[in-house]
């Protein structure tokens, strides 16, 4: 029997109003990675559509990192970190977009075999510029992104509708 159902892992998150901007709540999602009950139980979800068509996780900078990691150990397959720009020290595959405030890019190295089958992993879908550029930049890299999973979508923002490959998401919306 799980320890942890995921309602019980879901009421761990903090939700903090006017952060980092007015008018912004952020989901505050590190008390479930707290948790190590909480983790397995969103670890076992995050991954459930997509069970056996994955070679390579890709988490997004900084808080898909967590769940990559925590995933790929999980199951056995790699993980490929997508960094802001600037941070890696050979040449990468680079793609700019548009975020819920601001405007950033990703880079990733091509340290994944070309056809890898890649699940990109990330905290929170938002506006699904972040995703959305992720699954260019996998494609960029010459493999195959079969799903996106998340803790988290701000279903209001309308951010699935950018991307391509399906979309996974562990817990029902909040109001
Ligand atoms: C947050 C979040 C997602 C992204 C979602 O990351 O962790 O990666 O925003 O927003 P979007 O769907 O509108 O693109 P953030 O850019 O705050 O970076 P951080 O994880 O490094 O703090």
């Amino acid at each position: 029997m799980p320890k942890c159902s995921i309602r019980d892992a879901q009421a761990l998150i903090h939700q903090i109003p006017d952060y980092p901007e007015p008018g912004i709540i952020f989901q505050d999602v590190m008390p479930v990675l707290a948790n190590g009950d909480a983790l397995q139980a969103v670890v076992r979800h995050l991954i459930e559509p997509f069970a056996g068509m994955f070679d390579v996780v890709a988490g997004v900078e900084a808080r898909g990192f967590l769940l990559a990691g925590a995933v790929a150990a999980h199951t056995g397959v790699g993980m490929l970190p997508i960094r802001k720009a600037g941070k890696l020290p050979r040449p990468a595959a680079k793609v700019r977009y548009t975020l819920e405030y601001g405007s950033a890019a990703i880079e990733a190295q091509a340290d994944i075999a070309a056809g890898a089958r890649v699940l990109i992993l990330d905290d929170v879908l938002a506006t699904g510029g972040t995703l959305s550029a992720s699954e260019t930049l996998i494609n960029k890299l010459g493999a195959t992104v079969v799903g996106h999973a998340v803790l988290l979508e701000i279903v209001e923002l309308g951010g699935r509708k950018h991307l391509t490959a399906p979309l996974h998401c562990v817990f029902p919306e909040q109001v």
